[in-house]
């Protein structure tokens, strides 16, 4: 009797707690909040580009992963302080980096964009996508 007992209980608990667990794995799927964009177009004055553009040209930084780096103020996009904020990159790219920036992209000439895109590198279409952003981002 006294075995068939702990038997029983340990079923009991086993089966509880695989109860728990699942009904936690279920329950946990809807907090998933990775649809969530990552920037907001910047409120009030700093940009004027209607909300979908602005997400559009954010889109590269995101999903390239420069945000994790470099902010944009410009284009209203936060991101790490490792690298300068980009806003005037299309601007004095030249002057910094002794290549223009369609050419630093390609083939950076700083140590870190180096590694950036050596592992990484980027599409014509995504380098266009950069500059046509950086661009706008320095008022031009
Ligand atoms: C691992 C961090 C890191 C990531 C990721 C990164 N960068 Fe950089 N980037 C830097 C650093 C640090 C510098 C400054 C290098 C220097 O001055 O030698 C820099 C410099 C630059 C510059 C020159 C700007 C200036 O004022 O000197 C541009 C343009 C640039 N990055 C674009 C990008 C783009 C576009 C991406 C995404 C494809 C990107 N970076 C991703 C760290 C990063």
């Amino acid at each position: 009797m006294g075995k068939k007992g702990i038997q029983f209980i340990l079923g009991f608990v086993i089966a509880f707690g695989l109860g728990y667990l699942i009904y936690q794995g279920v329950g946990q799927k809807p907090v998933e909040v990775a649809d969530t964009p990552i920037t907001e177009p910047a409120p009030a004055s700093t940009s004027t580009q209607p909300a979908s553009t602005t997400t559009a040209e954010a889109d590269v930084f995101v999903q390239k992963g420069c945000l994790a780096c470099h902010a944009v103020s410009g284009l209203g996009l936060d991101g790490g302080v490792t690298g300068p904020d980009l806003s005037q990159s299309f601007l004095n790219v030249e002057d910094k980096h002794g290549v223009p920036l369609d050419e630093f992209l390609k083939k950076p000439t700083s140590a870190v964009m180096s590694g950036v895109i050596g592992g990484n590198p980027l599409t014509d279409e995504e380098r266009q996508a950069l500059i046509e952003a950086l661009k706008k981002a320095s008022g031009h």
